[in-house]
């Protein structure tokens, strides 16, 4: 799947903003990965946004290689400069075809809304992946989140990249077509989450936070047939 590029996804504010903000969600996808080594693993990071997930899943399970990509190349820029000696390199999307049939791991968390074509993006992860190789896709943003009506509309108004609104199954029907082996659980998110008092562009009030995080947060482990 071909990708524009963009200077960056959000303003910087904002992504400093979701670098503290999406900490909870990436230890729980961290803790609730199934295999307990990934010392020998090349991992993608699909989004990777500022780099942040990769540097703290190689701290907590330390892998072989890994590559981060994106769209928004000042991101991508921040994200090498941040990386130190941990084995990552950070690149826009265009690099994934040379690393074809390479990865052991994919990972995403809170972009496969922003995609325009899901089919596409599940035969590119598939392309990607080894034989046997997995998918643990995170996503909160889905037509059944009662919430996501709300932020669509936040969404659409500063992203560069307009949001789309697939359902659960939308993603489950794309990546079995795409030939992955579908299985998927709450996110485990099973910490104190940080509140703005007053609330934000997306969060009134407390009880939307707890319940985002600890009943609408998704993740799939799709298995590459
Ligand atoms: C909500 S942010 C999540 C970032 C990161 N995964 C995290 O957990 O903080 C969405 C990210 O997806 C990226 N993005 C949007 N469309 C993309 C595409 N077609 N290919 C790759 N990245 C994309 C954006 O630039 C942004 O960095």
């Amino acid at each position: 799947m071909s990708a524009v590029k963009v200077k960056t996804w959000d303003d910087l504010v904002g992504e400093e903003y979701m670098q503290e903000g999406h900490g909870p969600s990436w230890r729980a996808m961290v803790s609730q990965i199934v295999e307990p080594s990934l010392k020998d693993a090349k991992i993608l990071d699909f989004g990777c946004n500022r780099g942040g997930f990769l540097r703290m899943l190689y701290d907590a399970k330390p892998f072989k290689e890994a590559i981060g990509v994106d769209i928004a190349c000042d991101s991508v820029a921040y994200a090498n400069a941040q990386k130190g000696t941990r084995p990552i390199s950070y690149a826009h999307n265009d690099e994934i075809p040379a690393h074809h049939g390479s990865f052991d791991f994919a990972f995403s968390h809170e972009v496969v809304y922003l995609l325009p074509d899901m089919d596409a993006h599940a035969r590119e992860i598939y392309d990607a992946l080894k034989p046997g190789g997995v998918y643990y896709l995170v996503i909160g943003e889905y037509a059944e989140n009662p919430l996501w009506p709300r932020w669509y509309s936040v969404v659409s108004e500063f992203s560069p990249v307009p949001p789309q609104n697939y359902s659960l199954n939308d993603i489950a029907t794309s990546f079995d077509k795409a030939g992955f082996d579908i299985a998927i659980n709450r996110l485990n998110c099973d910490e104190f989450f940080p509140y703005t008092a007053g609330g934000d562009r997306y969060i009134k009030n407390p009880m939307e936070l707890v319940k985002f995080m600890r009943e609408y947060m998704m993740m799939f482990r799709l298995v590459k047939r």
